[in-house]
C-alpha cells in the first residue's frame, strides 16, 4: 500500500517533469506599444447617484491606492450617464442604505433620472487630481429634442468645470447605444450618434483648454453580434477619422448572474476576446482612426458575480486580458471599477485592495509599454503567456529587460524552459497565489501574505524568487517572470523606460 503511494508520487512527479513546455520570445522589436495607462479603471456613474456610496474620497487608504496606480485614466460612466443631469447646486446627504446600493440597478433594470450635484463633482474633481489620475466623463446623451442631443446641461457642466479650474482630460457621450432598445425603449441610430458628437466637439471647442480633449466612443457592446459591428462601423463612417480620438467598444466575458467558477479558467471563454479585438480593429483600422480602447472591460456583465469577480479566481481573466489586448494592439484597457459592484478591485466595506488590485499594482511594477511576441509550446494551451519590456521606471530593473506574465490553468506543475537563454539563464520570479482556495480575497505573492503597511503605504512587491534555467509554475495560478539585465534589443526604446 505505502509502496504504491509513494510509486503514485514518482510517477506524479515524472509526470511532472515530463510537463515541461519551452517558451519563446521575439525580442528584437516591439509588435506593439501601449499607451502608459493601459491599464485603466473606471467607477460606474450610478455610485453618483447613491452619492458615492461608501467610498470615501478623505480616506488615507483610497487615497494611496488610487495613487499607486497612476497614471491612469479614471472613466466615469455608464449606463447611468445617460440618466444623469448636472445641477451647480450643492446637497449634503452620506448614502448608507445597503438595500439601495447601486447593483439594484442592474438586476432590475430600473434607470431613473437624478442629478448629480456640484458638490459631488467636486470631490471626484479633488481626487483625481490629488492622486494623479487623468478623468474621462461621460455625458448624458439622451437630453434631446427633435431627434438631436440637447448640449445645454453639458454646457453647464463645463461651465462650472473651467470656472473651477478641474482639468478634465477626456469625454464620452453616452453609453452602449446599441443597447438602447432594451435599456430605453427606443434607438439612436449610428450616423446620428456621430451627429451627437459633433456637436459635443463644437461644444468642447468654445473651451481652449478642452480642445484637443481625449474624446472616446462609441462605446458599442457585444461586438461579437453583427448588430453592434454594423453600429460601430456606421458610427466611425458617419463621423470620419476624427469624431473621436480613440474609438471604443465594451467587453465582458460572461453574464454575472449565471457564472460559474469554472469559465474564470475556461480556454474557450478567454479565446472569445480576440477575435472581438480583430473585428474592433478592422473596423477602426489605425490608421486613420486612432488606437482602438476597451473603454469598459470587465469579467462578467451585470454588475460582475457575486463571490467570483472580486476574488483570486477573476486574476485569470483579468490577466489574460491585459495579455491579449496588449498583443492584439488595443491602447487602453478601463477595468469595471476600482469602486462598485462585485467586480471592483477594492472592497466596498472595507476600502482594502483585493487581488486584482495586487494584480494590477504588481501589472504596473513589472510590465512595460513595448509588447513582445511569445510562443509557448503547450499542445494543451493549459500554460498562456504573454511578454513586454520591463516597466523600468517603476521596478528600478535596467533597460534592456524583459517581464513574462502569464498563467498555468492546469492542476499540475509545469516547468517552463527558456530554451533560447540556455540554462544558466537568471530568472525572478513572482507568483501570485490565493489565501485558501480560488475564491479568496486574499493572495500571496511568492507565499507572503500581501496586505497594505499600518500607515497605508503600499508593501515592497519587488521581492522575487531567483531561479537558473527554468521556473516551475504552480497549478492554477498566475504571475510574473523577469529576465533582468538581459539587452534585449526592442527593450534600449526610451518606450520601455515606462
Ligand atoms: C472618511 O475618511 C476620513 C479619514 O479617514 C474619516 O475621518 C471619515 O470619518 C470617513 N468618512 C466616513 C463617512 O466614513
Ligand atoms: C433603505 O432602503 C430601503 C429600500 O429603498 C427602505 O425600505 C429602507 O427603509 C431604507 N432604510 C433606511 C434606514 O433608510
Ligand atoms: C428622464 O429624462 C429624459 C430627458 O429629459 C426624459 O425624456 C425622460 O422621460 C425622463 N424619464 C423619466 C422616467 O422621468
Amino acid at each position: 500500500m505505502e509502496f504504491g503511494w509513494k510509486l503514485f508520487l514518482f510517477l506524479s512527479f515524472l509526470n511532472a517533469v515530463i510537463e515541461a513546455i519551452d517558451l519563446k520570445i521575439a525580442t528584437d522589436r516591439a509588435v506593439q506599444i501601449v499607451s502608459d495607462k493601459y491599464l485603466s479603471i473606471a467607477i460606474d456613474t450610478g455610485i453618483i447617484r447613491h452619492n458615492w456610496e461608501r467610498l470615501n474620497f478623505s480616506s488615507p487608504k483610497v487615497e494611496s491606492l488610487a495613487r499607486a496606480l497612476s497614471p491612469c485614466y479614471l472613466r466615469v460612466g455608464g449606463s447611468e450617464a445617460d440618466f444623469m443631469k448636472f445641477s451647480p447646486d450643492t446637497h449634503n446627504v452620506r448614502f448608507y442604505n445597503q438595500s439601495d446600493l447601486y447593483m439594484s440597478d442592474y438586476y432590475d433594470n430600473k434607470f431613473v433620472n437624478f442629478t448629480m450635484f456640484s458638490n459631488q463633482f467636486d470631490e471626484l474633481n479633488n481626487f483625481v487630481t490629488k492622486v494623479g489620475w487623468s478623468l474621462i466623463f461621460d455625458l448624458n446623451s439622451l437630453l434631446r429634442e427633435g431627434g438631436q442631443w440637447l448640449p445645454d446641461n453639458a454646457k453647464l457642466l463645463m461651465d462650472y468645470t473651467s470656472q473651477k479650474g478641474y482639468k478634465i482630460t477626456g469625454w464620452e457621450l453616452g453609453n452602449e447605444p446599441n443597447s438602447y432598445k432594451h435599456h430605453i425603449g427606443y434607438s439612436i441610430s449610428g450616423s446620428q450618434r456621430a451627429k451627437d458628437y459633433s456637436k459635443l466637439h463644437s461644444l468642447l471647442n468654445q473651451y481652449p483648454q478642452w480642445r484637443n480633449s481625449v474624446i472616446i466612443g462609441p462605446s458599442t457592446t457585444q461586438l461579437s453580434k453583427t448588430s453592434a459591428e454594423k453600429y460601430f462601423t456606421e458610427f466611425l463612417q458617419t463621423g470620419g477619422p476624427d469624431i473621436v480620438t480613440n474609438p471604443t467598444f465594451h467587453q465582458y466575458y460572461i453574464n454575472g448572474r449565471e457564472a460559474t467558477i469554472d469559465q474564470f479558467m475556461d480556454i474557450d471563454i478567454l479565446n472569445s476576446l480576440m477575435p472581438e479585438i480583430n473585428k474592433g480593429n478592422k473596423i477602426a483600422k489605425h490608421p486613420p482612426y486612432g488606437k482602438t480602447w476597451l473603454g469598459e472591460t470587465g469579467s462578467a456583465y451585470g454588475g460582475g458575480a457575486p463571490g467570483l469577480s472580486n476574488t483570486y479566481v477573476a486574476g485569470f481573466m483579468w490577466l489574460d486580458k491585459l495579455g491579449i489586448s496588449a498583443i492584439g494592439g488595443l491602447d487602453v484597457l478601463i477595468r469595471q471599477t476600482f469602486y462598485g459592484g462585485h467586480y471592483s478591485i477594492i472592497d466596498d466595506e472595507t476600502s482594502d485592495p483585493l487581488p486584482d488590485y495586487w494584480l494590477s499594482y504588481i501589472y504596473k511594477t513589472l510590465v512595460g509599454r513595448s509588447v513582445l511576441n511569445v510562443t509557448v509550446d503547450d499542445p494543451e494551451g493549459l500554460v498562456r503567456m504573454y511578454s513586454h519590456c520591463t516597466n523600468v521606471k517603476r521596478s528600478n530593473y535596467t533597460a534592456g529587460s524583459i517581464t513574462v506574465y502569464g498563467m498555468n490553468l492546469g492542476d499540475d506543475f509545469k516547468t517552463i524552459n527558456f530554451p533560447q537563454y540556455g540554462d544558466d539563464v537568471t530568472l525572478h520570479v513572482y507568483i501570485l497565489q490565493p489565501q485558501d482556495n480560488l475564491k479568496s480575497q486574499s493572495v500571496t505573492l511568492n507565499g507572503r501574505h500581501l496586505k497594505l503597511n499600518e500607515d497605508f503605504t503600499l508593501p515592497n512587491v519587488l521581492t522575487p524568487v531567483t531561479r537558473t534555467g527554468n521556473v516551475s509554475f504552480p497549478p492554477q495560478s498566475f504571475g510574473f517572470i523577469v529576465l533582468p539585465n538581459f539587452k534585449a534589443k526592442a527593450c534600449q526604446t526610451a518606450y520601455s523606460y515606462l
